[in-house]
């Protein structure tokens, strides 16, 4: 009874939602992104620090493949730059008071809320586009690259390019990803941290999952196993380091105290 009731909601159609990485290349009216911006608009929110932009042009969207790498980019019906707007935060807090919380040196817990509520937006906008037909892919080339993404729009201080929402006609239906068991996330009247073994027992699902869909080799060109991949991608080498140095310091300059 539940699961029939589940499959047949909105629970179903979150639960097969997947990262589509391969669109056929087809347009997306204006009604059509309109929604999809305003059903992101209807999540939670917060101070609604937040700024979408529409990368329409060919221009653009070669610059933006150029920048991030990602084919689905050439792909997508609609490449969406999703940025953190402490500009327009800051315009609005100035007609309430001037004496606001972003004169201070630090407002870590709107910088963080109003990372989660960008969070909220994006995945409304995945929703409404899932319920529409469309797939979607999130990158973080939005927040690697922002200085370049700055420069490209010429953004204003405050406005931090945190995400890219692709939106596309599905050209592939590939199977679940892993994910952590639900008592490693879900906690009651208390917090238990996961131990080695769980972590251990996490890799090994994910790994055989992973390989089944030949994941790594399909999307990231990766021969290796999972753990191989994953060992470099958490590696905090150089040049990791001297790119969340620049990072860091860029988001301050850009009037952002993180
Ligand atoms: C903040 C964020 C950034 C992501 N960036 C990328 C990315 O740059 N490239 C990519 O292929 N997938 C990216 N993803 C998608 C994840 O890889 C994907 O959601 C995850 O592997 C689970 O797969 P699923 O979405 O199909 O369930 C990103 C997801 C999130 C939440």
């Amino acid at each position: 009874m539940l699961k029939r009731r589940v499959e047949q909601s909105v629970l179903g159609l979150l639960a097969s939602r997947r990262s589509i990485r391969k669109f056929r290349k087809s347009p997306i009216s204006e009604e059509i992104l309109h929604l999809i911006v305003e059903t992101g608009q209807s999540a939670p929110c917060y101070f609604q620090a937040y700024s979408v932009i529409w990368l329409k042009s060919e221009q653009l969207i070669e610059s933006a493949f150029e920048t991030c790498g990602t084919e689905a980019i050439k792909q997508a019906s609609a490449v969406l730059l999703v940025c953190v707007d402490f500009n327009k935060l800051e315009t609005f807090a100035e007609t309430v008071t001037s004496e606001h919380f972003l004169n201070l040196d630090a407002y870590p817990a709107e910088v963080l809320l109003s990372v989660l509520e960008v969070g909220l937006m994006v995945e409304n906008m995945v929703i409404a586009s899932e319920a529409l037909g469309y797939g979607t892919l999130l990158l973080d080339c939005g927040i690697y690259e922002c200085e370049r993404f700055t420069e490209l729009l010429k953004l204003p201080n405050g406005v931090i390019p945190l995400t890219i929402l692709l939106i596309g006609e599905k050209d592939e239906n590939p199977p679940p990803r892993p994910r952590w068991p639900l008592e490693t996330v879900l906690h009651v009247d208390g917090y238990r941290p996961i131990t080695s073994k769980d972590a251990e027992k996490y890799l090994e699902t994910a790994e055989k999952l992973l390989a089944r869909e030949g994941y790594l080799l399909k999307y990231a060109n990766f021969k290796g196993s999972y753990s191989e991949y994953l060992a470099e991608r958490f590696n905090a080498n150089k040049e990791l380091r001297q790119s969340y140095n620049a990072l860091s310091s860029f988001i301050r300059k850009h009037g952002v105290k993180v």
